[in-house]
């Protein structure tokens, strides 16, 4: 059994990714330090799986514990890399934050990875690397934008981290997968998204709003050059985005990379504007958003969606979950979560 270490497995897109890869045959092992999770999704995991994945809690800030770590586990067949911290407007406001936690913590892991004989790495990037596209859909071969803040700054600067280190490590393999707006809970409720004070992206505020938790959601802008002025984004569903990664890390322990450093763009490759994701929800849950329009928000991407081609023919992955999909499993678990 192919044993694989999760870094941030009890966060929101990891615990998915722990779920799909013990449905798969592998044996996981997580680090969290818990700072944006709670120990409880252990039981969520193994609630849907019927087996605990091994949890050891721990910083990835500190070396010593990284090291100590890898020491003991110096049997690791992949790394899935989630750790960090994710909050973009807390980044501009304490900068150094995000870069100690999302780039100390990636230096540190990748640092034991050279110690292996054979390192197979994955590694959460985001579609902030390109901004404001120049053209729709977004290939892989979109330039790099410059980053609208620290934690954009810090995907980047972690994708040329990881390319660097494969240059010079012929044993690491490494591929960022560059996720657009991942959404949804798994079917079973049992593990979704637990945003901790406001929520920042769009779905949980529909769904807490929805529930009464929040009076009014506030659509930003309605003048922009989409279909209903509302901005475009490529809501994709996380389940789909869980199995993404582990049909990645199958791609690098069969050797069927094509380079040492690759770069997927994870997106169903449909745009929707924020006006259709709210019908979306007022369809799939029956009720009825309290919403307005407010003024545009400053650093708003108008519209991002991905090209699928390469994640598609060459990873072989396809989404195949709806947005109706996302919105029907988000609100099951809003209503679980609050009636907890
Ligand atoms: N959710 C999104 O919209 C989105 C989009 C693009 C990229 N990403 C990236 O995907 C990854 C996972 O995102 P998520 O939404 O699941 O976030 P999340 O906050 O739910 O999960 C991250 C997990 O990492 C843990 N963690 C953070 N710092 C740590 C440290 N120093 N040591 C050990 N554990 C640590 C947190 O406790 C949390 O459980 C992140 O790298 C994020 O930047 C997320």
């Amino acid at each position: 059994m192919r044993k694989i270490l999760v870094t941030g497995g009890l966060g929101f897109i990891g615990s998915h990714t722990v779920v799909e890869l013990q449905h798969e045959g592998y044996e996981v092992v997580i680090i969290d330090n818990l700072s944006n999770s709670s120990r409880d999704v252990l039981k969520g995991i193994t609630g849907i799986t019927g087996k605990e994945p091994l949890f050891v809690e721990l910083d990835l800030k500190d070396k010593q514990s990284v090291q100590d770590f890898f020491r003991t586990h110096n049997d690791v067949d992949g790394v899935i890399h989630f750790a960090a911290s994710k909050a973009v407007g807390e980044s501009v406001g304490n900068p150094l934050l995000y870069y100690e936690n999302n780039l100390n913590t990636l230096v540190y892991v990748l640092q034991e990875l050279n110690k292996l004989q054979a390192a197979n790495f994955i590694f959460s990037s985001s579609c902030t690397v390109y901004g404001q596209a120049d053209e729709l859909p977004i290939t892989e071969n979109a330039p790099v934008k410059p980053a609208e803040s620290p934690y954009g700054n810090t995907k980047q600067i972690g994708e040329e981290i990881i390319k660097d280190s494969c240059k010079v490590s012929p044993n690491l393999k490494a591929i960022a997968l560059r996720y657009f707006n991942p959404i949804g809970a798994h079917e079973s409720a049992l593990i979704g998204e637990l945003p901790i004070g406001v929520p920042l992206n769009l779905v949980p505020f529909i769904t807490q709003t929805a529930v009464g938790l929040r009076e009014q959601l506030s659509v930003f802008g309605d003048d922009y050059p989409t279909t209903d002025g509302t901005c475009v984004r490529d809501y994709i569903h996380v389940v789909d985005l869980a199995k993404a990664h582990v049909i990645a890390l199958k791609r690098l322990l069969d050797g069927k990379n094509t380079t040492n450093f690759e770069v997927f763009n994870l997106g169903t490759g449909t745009g929707s504007t924020v006006l259709e994701a709210i019908k979306s929800f007022e369809k799939v849950s029956g009720e009825h958003l309290n919403y307005k329009i407010a003024p545009r928000r400053e650093g708003d991407v108008v519209a991002a969606f991905a090209d699928t081609e390469k994640a598609n023919t060459e990873l072989g992955w396809t989404s195949e979950l709806t947005l109706d999909d996302a919105m029907r499993s988000a609100w099951k678990w809003e209503k679980k979560i609050r009636n907890k």
